[in-house]
């Protein structure tokens, strides 16, 4: 079977989904900010269903907003296989992450259409809602819902920044109903795979055009409310302050010192936001709110870690007389793989002679959830010196259309199971 990848159209159509953007322009890359729901993801979201709908491919929103993208098969009945990713960007981030599996997954559903290919189990494109977490403090949660990891009620009532409540602002934008009805079944989906970027720097170093992703680590996340006492910046006496700020910058210090202790690689942890509390130049700071992301290959170490964090804090409460409140916000378990899947993809890239690297993903992605679901891999491709959330991202095109290839072999191989 032939399988054309058209590249300069894939290209073309990463350019456009790129301007549904609220970022102002740099002099440098491009940058994508699109935050679940916004107007630009809205507008996104209304564009790929168009292409999706002229295209001939049924179209479904769940409660979410995850929108489902299906070439139906002789069998209908019988489990799907599944790819995807998503289009939502964190602020100022690039236009490779999320978006390559989206519309590289929909150029290799066209791509096997085109070759006059009849497939035996429907193909289906998953866009999930929110993998990022800016929104709404939690990744993955278009897919954590499908996969039933996260309870419907706790997701209705998480909350944005302003205090706009999931549930009221996915009413909103369109999306109605209870979040119950998002989950799928064990036995919905045949297979999943999600092409992606690499994030890292392993590929291109190596030289390596195509990674294949055997697990995903262990994300984490906290939020830290740290409370002291505030006032008059010219007034409040050195001796008399409990800065919330200080103790903040404390607990940070106190982060990345016990991740770097942990002795592995592995271990990576980053406070990403830090909201002070009046916020004035010339106030004390009297409350501050960090949030924490930490991960790691092995939960038991990331906990290990976590231990050594919360010793650091109990001493904070005592020398900075402030009060620190810890809340979980996620704690995930690292995803494996199938086997069956992985060998797959290797015997692709060997029958062709592409040189490929099986690896671990750092980053996260939707498939850390999907693999609740069904049998899971990832194709990953090189992106420029790893950079990854930043508008310099880049992915060259030729190897986001040998990537897109072999996800259309391997789908093709997986529907006629
Ligand atoms: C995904 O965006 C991640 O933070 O790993
Ligand atoms: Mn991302
Ligand atoms: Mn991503």
């Amino acid at each position: 079977m032939q399988i054309q990848i058209d590249q300069t159209r894939l290209l073309d159509e990463l350019n456009t989904l790129a301007r549904f953007t609220d970022a102002e322009p740099a002099s440098e890359g491009t940058p994508v900010t699109r935050v679940v729901f916004s107007v630009d993801d809205l507008r996104a979201r209304a564009w790929l269903k168009k292409l999706a709908t002229a295209e001939g491919f049924e179209v479904r929103e769940d409660a979410v907003g995850n929108i489902f993208i299906r070439w139906t098969g002789t069998e209908p009945n019988l489990p799907a296989v599944a790819t995807g990713s998503h289009t939502d960007a964190i602020p100022h981030a690039g236009m490779y992450d999320g978006t390559v599996g989206v519309l590289g997954g929909f150029e290799a559903m066209r791509a096997l259409k085109r070759s006059g290919l009849q497939i035996r189990r429907s193909i289906e494109l998953v866009m999930f809602t929110s993998e990022e977490p800016t929104r709404f403090g939690i990744g993955c949660l278009g897919s954590r819902l499908l996969s039933g990891t996260l309870d419907p009620d706790r997701a209705d009532a998480l909350q944005d920044k302003d205090e706009a409540s999931l549930s009221s602002v996915r009413t909103a934008a369109g999306f109605a109903g209870p979040l119950s009805t998002v989950r799928l079944s064990p036995n919905h989906y045949h297979a999943w795979i999600e092409l992606h970027i690499e994030q890292g720097p392993l590929l291109e170093r190596e030289n390596i055009p195509i990674g294949i992703v055997t697990s995903i680590a262990a994300p984490a996340g906290y939020r830290f409310t740290i409370t002291g006492f505030g006032g008059h910046a010219g007034a409040l006496l050195m001796p008399d302050r409990k800065d919330a700020l200080c103790a903040a910058a404390e607990l940070i210090l106190s982060v990345e010192k016990h991740a770097l202790a942990s002795g592995a690689i592995d271990t990576v942890a980053t406070v990403g936001t830090c909201d002070v509390h009046p916020g004035a130049v010339n106030s004390v700071p009297s409350r501050v709110v960090l949030q924490l992301d930490i991960r790691d290959t092995d939960p038991g170490r990331r906990e290990a870690v976590m231990q050594a964090i919360r010793r650091d804090c109990e001493e904070l409460r005592q020398h900075r007389k402030v009060t620190i409140a810890e809340e979980l916000v996620n704690a995930d378990a690292p995803a494996q793989s199938s086997p069956n899947t992985v060998t797959l993809l290797e015997n692709i890239c060997r029958e062709q002679g592409i040189s490929y690297k099986k690896m671990v993903s750092r980053a996260y992605h939707d498939s850390l959830f999907m693999a609740r679901l069904a049998p899971i891999a990832m194709i990953f491709i090189p992106c420029r010196n790893g950079v990854s959330h930043r508008p310099d991202e880049y992915a060259k095109p030729e190897d986001i259309a040998l990537g897109t290839r072999i996800l259309a072999q391997a789908l093709a191989k997986l529907a006629s199971e």
